[in-house]
């Protein structure tokens, strides 16, 4: 079963085009990353996914539920993060989560458990009774997603999740993420223009840029798409005869030396070093040093993302401002 499918989408705001023909799917159980820079169309997916907007043309599924045609049965499997303060300040963890389960309609006999089992998941169970405007940014955004779970979603969805956090707080909120993700099978869908969250928590990644998916796949399958993983030697005894020997070997796609250099382009460095590192010891090349690079996450977003037309100004303002929101509670 898809969690999420999607064909030739497209969302004019009036005259502003925020969506063009984007098509993917994601399959359930994943942890999906929307990664994309500021006005990319992000937010514009999500709401249409969960149903709060209407797409101009295309269709999405939600579960196999059509986001226009039955978007009584998708809201009934979705929960929905938004990216500015969803909770109130003036009240406490509790109080916020017994006016949610009676907004979703939670039956009165089992509000009492879904709101427990939702705080504990969350470890906010001592801290419940406390006003929320005492509270962290990590505990709002924790209190957040303890809203948004106690329907028991098949799927959450999460507007810039940790955008604001501190490490240790964007850390502890992607730990009870990825424990929801594997121990209750919920599927995450988030967005972000955070590429070490993508690459960190995501099992895949759909780039995207203008209103266009440029790219989707693993961290792994984005990274070696934009180029090989290099292997630089330095060593002594280095000849020709090595270079073709190496340029050879599995794995490889060229090899160069210049004067004690050795510079190897490689698909998979790791599998690569090892029949490299034999060949040079058999041919008795003395190596003093060996190191590797990867193509980074950023380097993917570079090549997907820019170059794309005018990407909007990342909105420093808009950022400052939830940020503000999400300190002061
Ligand atoms: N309600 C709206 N009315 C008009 N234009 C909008 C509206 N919401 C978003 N847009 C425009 O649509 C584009 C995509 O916006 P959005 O989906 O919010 O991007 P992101 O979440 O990736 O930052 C941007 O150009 C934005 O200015
Ligand atoms: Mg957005």
């Amino acid at each position: 079963m898809k969690a999420i499918e999607v064909k030739n989408l497209s969302k004019k705001y009036a005259t502003v085009p925020a969506l063009k023909d984007v098509s993917f799917s994601v399959d359930e159980g994943e942890l999906f990353a929307l990664l994309g820079p500021n006005g990319a169309g992000k937010t514009t997916l999500m709401r249409i996914l969960t149903t709060q907007i209407d797409p101009t043309s295309g269709s999405a599924k939600v579960f196999g539920n059509d986001v226009r045609s039955q978007s009584g049965e998708v809201r009934s499997q979705v929960s929905y993060v938004p990216q500015e303060m969803s909770v109130w300040s003036d009240i406490t963890a509790y109080e916020n989560l017994l006016i949610y389960a009676k907004i979703y309609g939670i039956p009165a006999k089992k509000r009492e458990d879904a709101i427990q089992s939702a705080l504990k998941t969350m470890d906010l169970q001592n801290v419940s009774g406390r006003m929320v405007n005492t509270y962290s940014g990590g505990m709002v955004r924790k209190l957040e997603i303890a809203s948004a779970i106690m329907v028991e979603p098949k799927i959450v969805f999460l507007d810039e999740p940790t955008i604001g956090l501190d490490p240790s707080a964007r850390k502890t909120v992607w730990d009870k993420l990825r424990w929801l993700n594997r121990n209750k099978g919920t599927s995450v869908f988030f967005c972000t223009h955070y590429m070490d969250e993508a690459d960190l928590y995501a099992n895949e990644i759909g780039l995207i840029s203008k209103g266009r998916l440029r790219k989707i796949g693993t961290a792994e399958e984005l990274k070696s798409s934009v180029s090989n993983e290099t292997i630089t030697i330095e060593a002594t005894g280095l000849d020709s005869g090595i270079v073709r020997g190496i340029s050879g070997l599995p794995h490889i796609t060229g090899a160069r030396v210049t004067g004690k250099t050795l510079r190897i382009m490689a698909i998979n460095s790791d599998e690569a070093i090892n029949p490299v590192m034999n060949l040079l010891i058999s041919t008795g090349v003395k190596v003093k040093s060996v190191s590797s690079s990867k193509p980074s996450m950023d380097d993917v977003f570079l090549k997907y993302t820019r170059g794309k037309g005018k990407e909007q100004e990342t909105a420093i303002a808009d950022i400052k401002r939830a940020r503000d929101r999400i300190r002061k509670a």
